[in-house]
């Protein structure tokens, strides 16, 4: 066979071989019996030395074509290689960009928040609106405006933290009040809700920080009668059942007469236990009449318009529904005390 017909014939053949190949390694290793040092076109380019000047040229010329169109060829069967096999992995692993990788988890309202929005529906279901105040107030509306005159031994019942400028961290939600009084025109019914400090000894009973929500009712004609049916309402509602309560005198300035509204501990059933201090009574709701100066101070009359209050501590509120013994789980971030909470 001539030279020329010799390098036809390893064209034709290195297309069949490296259109065979399966992976890119098969390529190469095939392009090698071809183009590489050892390969066919290689040997054969040998034989040239035998060859006359002229023909030198020509078939030079054609095996210098030949080894291009090998070497295009294999770039083009690699092209195919890789597309094929990018192809078959995409195919393989079908993912969604969007699929969360585990299951989610969600978190949920901490549990004085639920009884707080509970709170807040019974109480907007009666006709009452919602108000708020900030935590930092003056000295004023938590306790001068509320009957606590500068140097009144009842300041004494709140440990109080004050800020540099005279200010103070609220006491108490009661402060509201005071904003109520000064922005709304009565007949008003309020509560307000918000998060109060006192400089406390922790125990499983008492936190430095805790929640409240305040209420107020200013009308025409209001008695205490009217206070403890909207507190009976309440706690029925919340408990869902009839609650055992018991009203004692109770001192706070700026209401008169003022009460205790005790309810049975929940937690041990009135038999005692670190919550009730051993008494078997929880004091969950403060409440008295207005006192007049309060009404005066804002600027109505006292003998038009007569109110009543409350204050309700929604911590131990939580701590009764659920049977809680200690306070101090509820700020404590506890992942597993709170988890407990999510699905209720
Ligand atoms: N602010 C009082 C406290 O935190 C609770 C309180 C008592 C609120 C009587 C009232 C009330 O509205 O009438 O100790």
């Amino acid at each position: 066979m001539s030279i020329t017909n010799e390098l036809e014939e390893i064209l034709k053949e290195s297309k069949e071989v490296l259109s065979s190949s399966k992976t890119e390694q098969d390529l190469d290793t095939n392009k090698n019996l071809f183009i590489g040092k050892k390969g066919k076109l290689t040997a054969v380019l040998k034989g040239l030395a035998t060859l006359s000047v002229e023909e030198k040229k020509t078939v030079g010329a054609r095996a210098n074509e030949i080894s291009k169109e090998i070497e295009n060829f294999v770039t083009e069967v690699k092209q195919n290689l890789k597309k094929a096999f990018y192809e078959v992995e995409l195919k393989k692993q079908k993912f969604d960009v969007l699929k969360p990788t585990k299951e989610q988890e969600f978190g949920s309202l901490h549990p004085v928040t639920k009884i707080q929005y509970e709170v807040e529906d019974i109480f907007v279901s009666m006709g009452f609106e919602i108000m708020d105040g900030p935590e930092v107030e003056t000295d004023f509306n938590n306790f001068e405006a509320l009957n606590f005159s500068a140097d009144h031994p009842a300041r004494d019942m709140q440990d109080t933290f004050y800020t540099e400028d005279g200010n103070l961290l609220r006491t108490h939600t009661s402060a509201i009040q005071v904003r109520a009084l000064k922005i709304l025109k009565p007949p008003f019914k309020i509560i307000a809700p918000g998060r109060v400090f006192r400089y406390e000894e922790v125990d499983a009973s008492h936190e430095n920080t805790f929640y409240q929500i305040e209420g107020m009712v200013l009308d025409k004609k209001v008695s205490t009668s009217n206070l403890i049916y909207t507190m009976k309402v309440l706690l029925s509602e919340i408990f869902k059942k009839e609650v055992t309560v018991r009203l004692r005198p109770g001192y706070f300035p700026f209401v008169e007469p003022g009460f205790e509204l005790d309810i049975q501990c929940m937690v041990c059933n009135g038999k005692g236990c670190a919550v009730c201090k051993h008494s078997g009574w929880v004091e969950l709701l403060p409440c008295g009449l207005v006192h007049p100066n309060v009404i005066r101070d804002a600027g109505h009359d006292p003998k038009e318009w007569q109110g009543f209050a409350f204050g309700l501590g929604l911590d131990r509120l939580v701590m009764m529904r659920y049977g809680i013994n200690d306070i101090r789980y509820l700020h404590s971030g506890n992942l597993r005390f709170l988890k407990q909470f999510a699905k209720i």
